[in-house]
């Protein structure tokens, strides 16, 4: 197994789907983005888009489409360029997991934002969706995952503090 973790068939199934999507990333890239805000509104406070002073809303603000587009076309590229070369797949994830250093990043909000893709991908192409596309991408999702960092441990519960075994 090289860095990517995946075999090469669910590498073919990961190419396939990104063919589908790539010809309009931009306007996927700020539905995925937006649905990842719908989904969980608390990631919004991590960004900001005040850039665009003119925005009435989230989904007019020309600031979260630009950074939309970077998010997603260096996500692309991990798919189109690292899966062929796991030396640039490696290279890339680190850059990924610095840019979110001292964000409060964490390994769960990437299989988070993993599962809003998915999600979104599975709305999008219906059934050219080939079966075998969430487990590839969820194996990819926590690949990347496993380069951030665990986070801190959840707020101790009454039952933790009583000791009591469940
Ligand atoms: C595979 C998953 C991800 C990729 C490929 C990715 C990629 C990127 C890239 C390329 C940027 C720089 C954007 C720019 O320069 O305009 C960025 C910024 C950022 N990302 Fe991610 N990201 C991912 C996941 C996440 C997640 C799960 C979060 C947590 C909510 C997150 C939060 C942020 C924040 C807060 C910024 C900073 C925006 C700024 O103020 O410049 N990212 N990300």
């Amino acid at each position: 197994m090289d860095a990517t973790g995946l075999t090469a068939q669910e590498k073919i199934t990961l190419f396939s789907a990104w063919g589908l999507i790539r010809k309009d990333l931009d306007v996927h890239g700020r539905n995925m983005l937006l649905l990842l805000f719908h989904k969980h509104p608390h990631y919004i406070s991590y960004f900001d888009f005040t850039d665009d002073a003119t925005a009435h809303s989230l989904v007019d603000n020309k600031s979260l489409y630009s950074q939309s587009i970077h998010i997603i076309k260096t996500f692309g590229s991990l798919i189109e360029y690292g899966l062929k070369d796991p030396a640039l797949f490696n290279e890339t994830l680190k850059k990924i997991t610095r840019i979110h250093a001292e964000r409060n990043v964490y390994a769960k909000d990437i299989l988070t934002i993993g599962d809003v893709l998915l999600n979104y991908l599975a709305q999008v192409l219906g059934r050219q969706v080939s079966d075998s596309l969430p487990d590839a991408f969820r194996k990819l999702f926590v690949t990347i995952a496993g380069r951030f960092p665990v986070g801190p441990a959840p707020p101790k519960t009454e039952a933790d503090e009583q000791g009591s075994v469940k």
